[in-house]
């Protein structure tokens, strides 16, 4: 492996900013068994990026961005100064919550980075994300937003919905704003009106949040990670996900089961094939949706997009993640940190070109 020296030019002062999984959440309820802090990460992700940042040759400066301690962290900041903040915290707490480290350093004016606070709190409103697709003509599955439980008969009486249904295809029902499989789940996908109601309304209750139905599309999966910015933001191997091995029976959705229960590392299940075996005019059409999403979604630095293809093979963006998922042991099956090792670029070299391309882009490169 190498050790990520001489990555980059310049030595940086750089503040990661994280939130750490609370231990508390594993301990009582099985490894992964609650949802509740799936978003933020585990210490050794969060010890491999300062790591890999070290070894780029940068002074680290660790900020754990538990809300309880603001007033620490805005200290920190201002007496630190750092030259930039290297942002994976995920926040807490509403749907601004990815955007709010971002904005604190906006308003502090410190450097950070991958998006900003406005792409990051689109990106975290799944029908917001889609309108701003569909006005640019970047192919998204159908979508309805369920916003009260009094909505939901009218919203069910939808006539693609009971078309849909009615001729034998599912949909899916989604929380209008969770990540990492929050919220989804085998039951998720959905046959007849009467599942539709159930389901929608563990949203509405369980999530507190609308939820999203969205046409579902039954053909192959991918994800797609981006680097870079402007004309030269770059896609790198598309890995595809593929259900085959999942238990017998289950849906053919990476789901909050299929992602946190079911495979594990000394219990993997094969969902990942890096690179994807693609024809090249469906790899370039893929490509060319997932530049089109990174672009009117104005996203910076890196960012990783999962696309899904209908049964007639056509690829639709499902959703845009601007802060990626970045496990460091490759057995854990982390796709953005796979297709960096598939393009030749291990975790400490992905870390650090992520801060180049943040560094570029701000002129302190
Ligand atoms: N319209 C759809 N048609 C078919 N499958 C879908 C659809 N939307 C979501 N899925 C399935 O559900 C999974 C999770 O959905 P989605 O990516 O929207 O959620 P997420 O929690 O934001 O994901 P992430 O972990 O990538 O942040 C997808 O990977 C896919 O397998
Ligand atoms: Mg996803």
């Amino acid at each position: 492996m190498s050790t990520g020296e001489n990555l980059t030019t310049t030595t940086m002062k750089v503040a990661l900013l994280y939130n750490e999984k609370p231990e508390v959440a594993g301990a009582a309820l099985g490894r992964y068994a609650s949802d509740q802090y799936a978003e933020w990460d585990n210490p050794e992700t969060i010890a491999a990026v300062a790591e890999a940042l070290r070894r780029g040759q940068h002074e680290v400066v660790m900020i754990d961005c538990h809300p309880a301690r603001i007033v620490e962290i805005i200290q920190t900041l201002q007496q630190t100064k750092p030259d930039i903040c290297f942002n994976i915290a995920e926040g807490a707490g509403a749907l601004s919550r990815e955007a709010q480290m971002p904005a604190l350093c906006d308003l502090l004016g410190i450097k950070y980075t991958a998006s900003d606070v406005m792409t990051l709190a689109i990106t975290l409103d799944k029908a917001r994300t889609k309108e701003i697709l569909h006005y640019n003509h970047v192919p998204t599955p159908d979508f309805e937003v369920v916003e009260t439980l009094s909505q939901l008969p009218g919203a069910l009486s939808k006539t693609w919905i009971l078309e849909t249904l009615d001729a034998g295809k599912p949909v899916i029902i989604k929380p209008l704003h969770e990540g990492s499989s929050k919220g989804i789940f085998e039951r998720s996908v959905v046959s007849s009106v009467a599942e539709a109601e159930a389901q929608v309304h563990e949203v509405l209750t369980v999530y507190r949040q609308p939820a999203l139905i969205e046409v579902f599309l039954s053909g192959r999966e991918f994800t797609v990670a981006m680097l870079g910015n402007g004309e030269d933001a770059e896609v790198l191997p598309i890995v595809e996900l593929s259900f085959d091995h999942l238990p017998a029976g289950s849906k053919k959705i990476y789901s909050y089961e299929a992602k946190w229960l079911w495979d594990e590392p000394e219990n993997p299940v094969e969902v990942f094939k890096c690179p994807a075996p693609l024809e090249p005019p469906l790899k370039e059409n893929i490509e060319r949706i997932c530049k089109a999403a990174y672009r009117v979604l104005r996203c910076r630095d890196w960012s990783r997009i999962d696309v899904r293809l209908d049964a007639e093979g056509k690829p639709f963006v499902i959703e845009v993640n601007p802060l990626p998922g970045i496990l460091p042991n490759p057995d854990e099956h982390s796709c953005f940190p796979m297709a960096a090792r598939m393009a030749g670029m291990d975790y400490n070299q992905l870390i650090n070109r992520v801060l180049d391309e943040a560094l570029k882009r701000h002129g302190l490169a």
